[in-house]
């Protein structure tokens, strides 16, 4: 997904734009710029790369700016935003994907020059057009009645209005006393407002000293809500990255995860007894949280479904109205899952992180999990809220909701620990996977989700090619690949030991090296991650495999915080 960032006060536009959008990087970071409206004509600086590479030097007290991931065309700077129109009266920035920008193109733009292989270009073009014989908001309406797809929209107008429209992907406005933000989530402006107005799906909105926001034709009112996060929170806190930073505070994010308030999981258990069925489900790093908690929930004794958001839509006629979905996701903005929930009938509860997010918004019943701005593409506090928040359901579900509660804390106290007596193994580790070009995880039952979850790290931050197996199944083929030196890490988890360790040993006896993880170290380990016995072992267990992963990215000079290809939430399907 792509970050957008729109400023209309007295100060400089483009130094407020690039401090926001360098709070978006997280976002996409492909190539970024920003236009302003320096009347009479708009004025646009891009640049392929991040947005260090953007000169904030262009003057006007409106602009837009953008940070991109690309989807229609390659990265080059003709196809970075903003995108300009043919008289130059609109520069617009865009997250999304137009889904019928050809037909637009030949239907009504057949006179257009057009300069970029965006599927973007087509707004400022007809924005425009439409602005010839309109009124702004006329104008912005008939544009909307054209576009197909999903897409958050901020342009900038010569004479220096500043318009903002959405559908699908997120849009907020922050707001002081004199000056107006725009932005695809809070972050950006946090360090001037905790005001914020999150916009519903097609609302379009004009400001020009003063904000009005309209819905088919309407002028309409929207809460103006607190965001309780604040700038610090949002920022690298003196740590070289984000991703460090965010491993560090789990200690607190899980125990903040675990105050929901006692109705909140009352309602959660209530949605959750009186479903025909309970589907589980998320993308990426939350989908294994999802896959956790439906194995917690069974344990609760409940029938629970789970299964990746884009793979479960194709069974998405089997999930009636009197069944319920339990949507897992960080940002709240994932088009894989939201696009399932708009095609059932059911209601759905979300455990959710982003204040606000659009998941937050449709969902009947939300958990947030309270674990604070996540701005590290690889998941790390997120997983570990979600996990405590699932937990607590399932302790709720037993009648044992305080009890649990205080073993979550007593799970967050230890995670220093856990990073502290692992220190050593952790950076050896690292330095050993460095060298490697293939890496297996195993585990069992919960161990299973635990290998899903470690491999990913490693993956998405070291780009090694890893892959997590269930212990059973590693036999049935991908031994093939063990020999010598190859790494296997296995998750030896208490309850199912004996099963775990006999996989391992078939790896240990081809010439694997064995890194395991548990409670207990076996002699045939190469390197063991050591964890305490607990309940909410999954907790522990993920901290020393987020921060190897971490120190192996360093070691291989990527970047952590923004790992080639990936984003931190993806807003396309
Ligand atoms: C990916 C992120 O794009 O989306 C992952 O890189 C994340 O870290 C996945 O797990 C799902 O995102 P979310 O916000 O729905 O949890």
């Amino acid at each position: 997904m792509c970050g957008i960032v729109g400023y209309y006060g007295q100060d400089e536009a483009s130094d407020k734009i690039y401090r926001g959008l360098k709070k978006l990087e997280y976002r996409g970071y492909d190539s970024a710029g920003m236009a302003t409206a320096g009347n009479p004509t708009i004025k646009v600086e891009k640049a392929v790369g991040t947005v260090d590479n953007v000169r904030p030097e262009i003057d006007g007290t409106s602009g837009i700016g953008h940070t991109r991931w690309a989807t229609h065309g390659g990265v080059t700077e003709e196809n970075a935003h903003p995108h300009v129109s043919q008289e130059e009266r609109v520069a617009v920035v865009h997250n999304g994907i137009i889904e019928n920008y050809r037909e637009i193109q030949e239907e009504h733009l057949e006179d257009v020059d057009f300069k970029s292989e965006t599927d973007t270009e087509v707004i400022p073009h007809l924005l425009e057009k439409k602005l010839e014989n309109n009124s702004i908001t006329d104008a912005i309406r008939e544009v909307i009645d054209i576009l197909e797809g999903n897409y958050a929209v901020s342009a900038v107008l010569n004479t220096g209005e500043l318009i903002a429209f959405r559908k699908g992907s997120p849009l907020v406005l922050g707001l002081t006393d004199d000056e107006y933000f725009i932005a695809s989530d809070v972050t950006p402006f946090l360090e001037h407002t905790d005001q914020a107005v999150f916009l519903k799906d097609d609302d379009y909105m004009v400001i020009d000293g003063d904000h009005r926001i309209f819905n088919d034709g309407e002028e309409v009112d929207r809460e103006v809500q607190k965001i309780d996060w604040d700038a610090e929170q949002a920022s690298k806190e003196g740590y070289d990255h984000f991703m460090e930073k965010e491993i560090r505070e789990q200690p607190k994010t899980v125990k903040r995860a675990a105050f929901q308030d006692r109705s909140d999981m009352e309602e959660a258990r209530r949605m959750i007894e009186e479903a025909d069925n309970v589907y589980i489900t998320g993308c990426g790093t939350a989908s294994f949280a999802a896959s956790l908690g439906a194995r917690y929930l069974r344990e609760a004794g409940s029938k629970v479904h789970t299964e990746q958001a884009h793979e479960l839509e194709y069974r998405k006629d089997e999930i009636k109205e009197d069944d319920l979905v339990i949507a897992v996701s960080q940002s709240g903005e994932t088009a894989d899952l939201l696009s399932l929930l708009e095609e059932v009938d059911s209601d759905v509860l979300a455990v959710v992180n982003v204040v606000g997010s659009t998941l937050a918004r449709q969902s009947e019943h939300k958990l947030y999990v309270n674990a604070g701005p996540e701005i590290g593409v690889a998941s790390t506090k997120a997983f570990t809220a979600q996990l405590a928040v699932l937990r607590l359901i399932s302790y709720t579900l037993q009648d044992r909701l305080e009890e649990g509660r205080e073993k979550l804390l007593d799970t967050a106290e230890k995670i220093d620990d856990v990073l502290e007596r692992n220190k050593k193994s952790v950076q050896e580790l690292s330095e050993y996977l460095t060298d490697k070009d293939h890496v297996y995880f195993i585990g069992r039952n919960h161990g299973y989700d635990m290998a899903r979850e470690a491999n990913l790290k490693l993956k998405e931050l070291s780009y090694i090619h890893a892959e997590a197996f269930p212990g059973g199944e590693f036999k049935h083929g991908t031994l093939a690949l063990v020999e010598n030196g190859t790494p296997v890490v296995s998750f030896l988890k208490d309850d199912h030991f004996e099963a775990a360790y006999s996989n391992m040993m078939e790896a240990h006896s081809r010439g694997a090296d064995i890194i395991s993880v548990g409670t207990r170290e076996v002699e045939e380990s190469k390197a063991h991650i050591s964890v305490p016995e607990d309940e909410n072992a999954e907790i522990l267990e993920i901290v020393p495999f987020q921060m190897a992963s971490y120190l192996t990215s360093v070691k291989k000079g990527n970047n952590p915080d923004k790992p080639r290809n990936l984003a931190k939430s993806v807003t396309v399907k």
